[in-house]
């Protein structure tokens, strides 16, 4: 057993003596207190993982010290030492929060037996909060799909989020982001923003494919007044606009050959003139593109400017489809059922477990942009509080519910859910308020996921 810090509390210097002695001997941590106060001020210098308190002491007794303590530092366990044959005390310290009692005299292998006990239900709460800690991280996660998080724990969703994480720290270098429609290339570039030293300055989206390229150079890098026909005060352009930030060209590949070189000549100077300007102003721009086509096909014909490419792809970020992370699926429709109840104030508390199932097999040509729309239209079908698989099933892409042993790794989310819920559970003897507080979800959603996993 690793040493625990045990304070004991006792006015007989002996009885204190004896316990240090012992319980030194049998390899823990021991310091001492002859009365509340003292017991007090040694708890503020030092936390200890067990209190062995006394039930008889001057001043205020034993259990009234237990009753303002524990509530104070729940996270001290205390054994009480109470007179011999007092059960009446014995009982109330329990009932206060202590977690054993010794009866007097101390027989030495109570005592050992007792600390055991008690490093035992140390180490037990200590794994729960851990547990409970991830569990609401979770539930925190779900909260968030709303805003523009990546969701997904996947290991290749961890692996982005790492060169995410790397990237941003790189300030000036060039991402560019490949990946099939729909996979969240712009969550990811999104991502990078937030997560670099830019994240004051603004993130400006600029979908290339859809700016007519006779209004391309005036869009990207301004025009003063006068400078064609139509222009009839100056304008900024993005580059000038995203200044401090991070400019997000979408959809690179569109960009036409003329204003390829256009774009390159930017990048490397560094610079921008406005149309129809004679100064230049610098650029202080992090520059971030993406494309759904294979922009390395395209270099190699020919069709995309080599030199172009090199410049956008200092780094290399390629979202992989959904299909390739399918254990990513129940936490995404988890989320997404959650953003769309409260948009269309819904009140769905149960997400049939025969929904992964029968979208197991589903290939997910659209990538996450169609399980969202997936989800969305099935919260629009939904009339009662429990989505099922019937919601799920559209013309185009039917899906078929005899899929559901076919579930693979997609019921992830729920098996870890039943495992929290029944750890709660064991920890707490089965008292569901108490496994609801520690789990850190309502009494009401313990009951409905009990329901659903027929726990
Ligand atoms: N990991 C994810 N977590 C949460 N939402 C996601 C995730 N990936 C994609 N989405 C959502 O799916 C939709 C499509 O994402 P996004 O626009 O980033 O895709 P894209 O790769 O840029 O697609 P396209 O190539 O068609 O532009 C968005 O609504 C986005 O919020
Ligand atoms: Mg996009």
């Amino acid at each position: 057993m690793e040493p625990l810090k045990i304070l004991v509390v006792d006015d007989e210097p002996r009885i204190r003596e004896e316990l240090e002695e012992f319980l030194t001997d049998i390899g823990h941590r021991v310091f001492l207190a002859g009365g509340p106060a003292e017991a007090l001020r040694a708890m503020e210098a030092r936390t200890p993982d067990i209190l062995v308190l006394d039930i008889k002491l001057p001043e205020t007794d034993g259990l009234t010290l237990l009753e303002t303590v524990k509530p104070r530092r729940p996270d001290v366990e205390v054994i009480m030492i109470t007179g011999h044959g007092d059960m009446e005390s014995a009982i109330r310290a329990m009932r206060l929060g202590a977690t054993d009692y010794l009866q007097k005299p101390l027989r030495l292998n109570d005592v050992r037996a007792a600390v055991e006990r008690t490093g035992k239900f140390i180490r037990l709460s200590r794994r729960l909060q851990a547990v409970e800690r991830s569990y609401s991280l979770l539930s925190r996660e779900v909260k968030e799909a709303g805003g523009h998080r990546l969701i997904g724990r996947g290991k290749a969703m961890r692996g982005l989020l790492d060169l995410m994480t790397r990237v941003a720290a790189s300030d000036d270098t060039s991402v560019l982001i490949t990946g099939e429609s729909g996979t969240g290339k712009e969550l990811v570039a999104r991502g990078i923003h937030r997560l670099s030293v830019r994240r004051d300055g603004c993130f400006y989206p600029v979908n290339v494919s859809a700016i007519p390229e006779s209004l391309f150079e005036s869009e990207l890098f301004g025009h003063v007044k006068g400078a064609f026909t139509g222009a009839s005060t100056d304008r900024a352009g993005c580059f000038e606009y995203a200044r401090g930030g991070v400019l997000f060209l979408d959809e690179i590949c569109d960009l036409a050959p003329a204003l390829q070189a256009r774009l390159l000549r930017v990048l490397e100077e560094r610079r921008v003139r406005r149309l129809g300007a004679h100064g230049e102003k610098s650029v202080d721009v992090r520059l971030i593109s993406a494309t759904n086509r294979d922009i390395d096909e395209m270099t190699a014909a020919d069709q995309f400017r080599s030199d172009l490419y090199h410049r956008l792809n200092a780094f290399r970020i390629h979202v992989p489809p959904l299909r390739e992370r399918r254990e990513d699926i129940p936490l995404l429709i988890e989320c997404f059922v959650g953003l769309f109840a409260k948009k269309q104030k819904k009140q769905i508390h149960v997400i049939d477990p025969h929904v992964f199932g029968a979208l197991a097999g589903h290939p997910f040509p659209g990538n996450v942009r169609e399980l969202k729309n997936m989800v969305e239209r099935a919260v629009i079908l939904c009339d009662g509080d429990r989505l099922l698989p019937r919601h799920f099933q559209t013309g185009s892409a039917p899906v078929d519910p005899s899929a559901a042993s076919a579930a693979e790794g997609s019921l992830d989310l729920e098996s870890t859910e039943k495992r929290l819920i029944r750890t709660a559970l064991d920890r707490t003897d089965g008292n569901k308020a108490q496994a609801a507080r520690l789990l850190n979800i309502s009494w009401q959603s313990l009951n409905r996921r009990m329901k659903k996993y027929r726990l």
